[in-house]
């Protein structure tokens, strides 16, 4: 067992690292050594097809990128014949991010995809940037439950959960998605925001809002996963302005088992090959013989 390895439940991965949902295209693929990441997530994925929302879909923040994206999805079918997405045989575990509007669709797209080879699913609870005016189905404890034991009972393999950014909420989020029966719960989507142009008097978004990412948001994020850590028994995968090595250990010690980096592959397409070569001797000079025994590992400043 490599020194890298972490586990989420009965899922190991080689190493703690791989993109955030809808980071990871196939522009991505060709510049990165897919096989050297821990899994590869894959863009969330509706039963049916959707358009996504107005452009302009991304615009650049001190300290990070907003996003209204909308989740565009080509629906089920297309996906599992392009080998959902272009993300299978690139020598990855897969995990395949699902989304719905509706209890049904999300069920659907499970039944949809169950027999294509993959390594876990992950149920996205928590996009900001929906039809339904921004909030997200896990400010709705009884209908995430309802989403999120349809789809462990549909399942045949390890099922994330990824969060919204609430923080009065994370505990009492992160233990419904347990009580669930979820594997482990991803801490977290982006933080819901705006952009507004002063000149225009416009936002600078299409959808009026979105949902910032990227450094700006990494220290609370990590104070996230250190409450999700605490509130529940399953693996926390963190997520929010991880672009280096240095981060990935703040995350772990705050509590993560593994990482997902999303805004930082957009300025650095190389970004997680170059952390997963860095943390071989990152866990040698923080003192310990495995990167697993950094998870949770984090004292109160006295
Ligand atoms: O920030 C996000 N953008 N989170 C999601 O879950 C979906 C995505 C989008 O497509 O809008």
């Amino acid at each position: 067992r490599s020194e890298l390895a972490v586990e989420l439940g009965d899922l190991e991965l080689a190493n703690p690292v791989m993109p955030a949902s809808g980071c990871f295209g196939p522009e991505l693929a060709e510049l990165t050594p897919v096989d050297t990441l821990g899994a590869v997530v894959t863009k969330t994925v509706f039963a049916q097809s959707r358009p996504g929302n107005r452009t302009h879909r991304i615009t650049e923040v001190p300290g990070g990128m907003l996003n209204s994206v909308g989740i565009p999805s080509r629906g089920t079918t297309v996906f599992r014949d392009s080998g959902l997405g272009g993300y299978a045989g690139l020598g990855a575990p897969v995990v395949i991010s699902i989304g719905g509007l509706s209890a049904q669709e999300y069920w659907q797209v499970v039944d949809e995809l169950g027999a294509c080879e993959h390594a876990a699913v992950e149920v996205n609870v928590s996009c900001p940037n929906l039809e339904h005016g921004g909030a997200t189905l896990d400010t709705d404890l009884d209908a995430m439950t309802h989403v999120v034991s349809g789809v462990v009972a549909r399942s045949t393999k390890p099922v994330l959960v990824k969060l919204s950014p609430q923080l009065h909420g994370m505990a009492a989020a992160a233990r419904a998605a347990q009580d669930a029966g979820a594997t482990a719960v991803t801490v977290c989507n982006s933080f819901p925001a705006m952009a507004v142009n002063a000149n225009s008097r416009a936002s600078e978004l299409g959808n009026g809002t979105g949902g910032l990412s990227g450094p700006s948001v990494k220290p609370l994020a990590l104070r996230l996963v250190w409450t999700a850590a605490q509130a529940v028994d399953i693996p926390v995968v963190g997520c929010g302005g991880i672009g280096s090595a240095d981060d990935v250990a703040e995350f772990l010690i705050a509590g993560a088992t593994a990482v997902q980096v999303g805004t930082a592959t957009f300025a650095q397409p190389d970004v997680m090959p170059r952390i997963i070569g860095e943390l071989p001797a990152l866990t040698e000079r923080l003192g310990a013989e495995r990167i697993a025994d950094l998870i949770g590992t984090l004292t109160i400043r006295s």
